[in-house]
């Protein structure tokens, strides 16, 4: 392609993405108590993009947010969680890290968080609750994003997906 020709945007991704593929179940995001469908639908395209899978609870609410967020030509593989949140992690804790995106005091800094070895589950809050502390027990590690601005936290989606590029390694 010579300087000034213009690439149309669908050749670009096919360049870009030769070894396209979708989750490895690997590296799931697990937005359980995330409750706005808008931060759900951003969370589910963010998985898309970094070979990520989903779990959520098996419930009307999250069926209904997860359809109407699905912009995708293929959605990610969902775990839909039947049963108590607390007994799912802890299950999952026999073969995965499992990794909260929170403010807490003895957290990791977004910047020191190293690409994910091992399958790993990432617990995303609630939008005004955040990550419930009855899990905390059940928690490997907690990541925090540093923040300078006046706000006191990011949005959910915004959070999971800057963690979730980083655990993938593509950051
Ligand atoms: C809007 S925040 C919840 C804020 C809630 N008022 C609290 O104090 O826990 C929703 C979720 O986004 C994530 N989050 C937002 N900002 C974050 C940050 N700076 N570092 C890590 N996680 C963050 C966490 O998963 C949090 O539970």
């Amino acid at each position: 392609m010579t300087p000034g020709e213009k690439t149309r945007r669908t050749d670009l991704r096919d360049q870009r993405r030769r070894r396209q593929h979708g989750c490895w179940d690997q590296l799931i995001a697990a937005p359980l108590w995330v409750a706005y469908e808008a931060n759900l639908g951003t969370l589910l395209r963010t998985c898309d993009a970094v070979g990520a899978c989903m779990a959520v609870p098996g419930t009307d609410h999250y069926h209904r947010a997860l359809d109407r967020g699905d912009t995708l030509p293929r959605r990610p593989h969902v775990h839909w969680v039947r049963r108590s949140k607390l007994s799912w992690i802890a299950e999952q804790r026999e073969t995965s890290r499992i990794v909260a995106v929170e403010l807490a005091e003895d957290a990791t800094p977004l910047t020191r968080l190293a690409a994910a070895r091992t399958r790993t589950v990432v617990l995303l809050g609630h939008e005004h609750a955040g990550v419930p502390a009855e899990t905390w027990d059940l928690i490997d590690e907690v990541v925090e994003i540093p923040m300078v601005g006046r706000g006191s936290s990011l949005n959910v989606a915004v959070a999971g997906s800057l963690v979730l590029y980083m655990l993938a390694g593509l950051m």
